[in-house]
């Protein structure tokens, strides 16, 4: 299993926070935000991995993390020239994927959770992480049938879908390279990683997992204190 932390894009929802730093650069308590997306792929065994990041903070992100060494893993860097959507880093990392099965985590979610069972016991098809929320709209969103299977994904639907939003934890086998060419540009201009999640529903091979503990996309200021403050209580 390789790994994938997708760390770019602009952060304008924390601007001026993010005027001349990376979003996943900011303290989350005492550690730089992505330490902790870090965290959960180390944690699941995962030692290969590919750190995504936009071309003005690629220096930054190298003298954080360097080569992997001091974390016990190998750490190998690509930059994305812009930021055009999440499915596009399975593009950028597809040499880096090859046949392998591959776990992304978006560099600004932070779980509570150990995934290490689940992806280590993953074979093929996709595995996404699903958990309750009280502002849907703001996510990719799933609606269960009553066997709590997955039976529709939508990006940030305009109209109520249900209350449990997709995590920012995707685990797929390497034909999401494939899924992520034929993906096109929604609406708001972006390749949007549910298309790749409704590839595989639509062959049958998505799961959908609840997550159990706190999860925080910290993309927001009231994430982003939340978050912080948890792990405070935490530590
Ligand atoms: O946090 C989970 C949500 O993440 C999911 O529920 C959604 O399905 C998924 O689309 C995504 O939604 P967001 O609106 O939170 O995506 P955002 O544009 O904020 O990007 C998430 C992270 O990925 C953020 O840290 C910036 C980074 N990013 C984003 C884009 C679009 C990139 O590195 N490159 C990109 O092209």
């Amino acid at each position: 299993m390789k790994g994938i932390i997708l760390s770019g894009g602009h952060g304008t929802r924390l601007l001026p926070l993010t005027k001349v730093t990376s979003k996943q650069l900011l303290p989350v308590y005492n550690k730089p935000m992505i330490f902790y997306p870090l965290e959960t792929l180390l944690k699941a065994g995962i030692k290969d991995i590919l750190i995504i990041v936009a071309p003005e903070h690629s220096d930054d992100y190298l003298k954080l993390l360097g080569s992997g060494k001091q974390f016990g893993a190998k750490f190998t860097y690509e930059i994305q020239d812009k930021p055009e959507g999440l499915a596009q880093a399975f593009m950028i990392g597809e040499n880096f994927i090859g046949k392998n099965n591959v776990c992304m985590v978006l560099g600004d979610n932070i779980f509570e959770d150990d995934f290490s069972k689940t992806i280590k016991n993953f074979k093929s098809g996709g595995q996404v992480f699903a958990k309750k929320v009280k502002d849907p709209e703001r996510f990719g969103v799933v609606k269960f049938n009553n066997k709590m299977e997955a039976v529709r994904i939508e990006e940030k639907p305009k109209k109520y879908l249900s209350d449990y939003a997709i995590t920012g934890l995707y685990v797929y086998d390497h034909r999401v390279c494939e899924a992520a060419k034929q993906a096109r540009p929604s609406a708001r201009g972006e390749l949007e990683i549910t298309e790749l999640h409704n590839w595989y529903l639509k062959r049958g091979e998505l799961k959908v997992d609840i997550v159990k503990g706190a999860w925080f996309d910290a993309g927001t200021f009231e994430s982003l204190f939340s978050a912080s403050e948890m792990i405070r209580k935490k530590i």
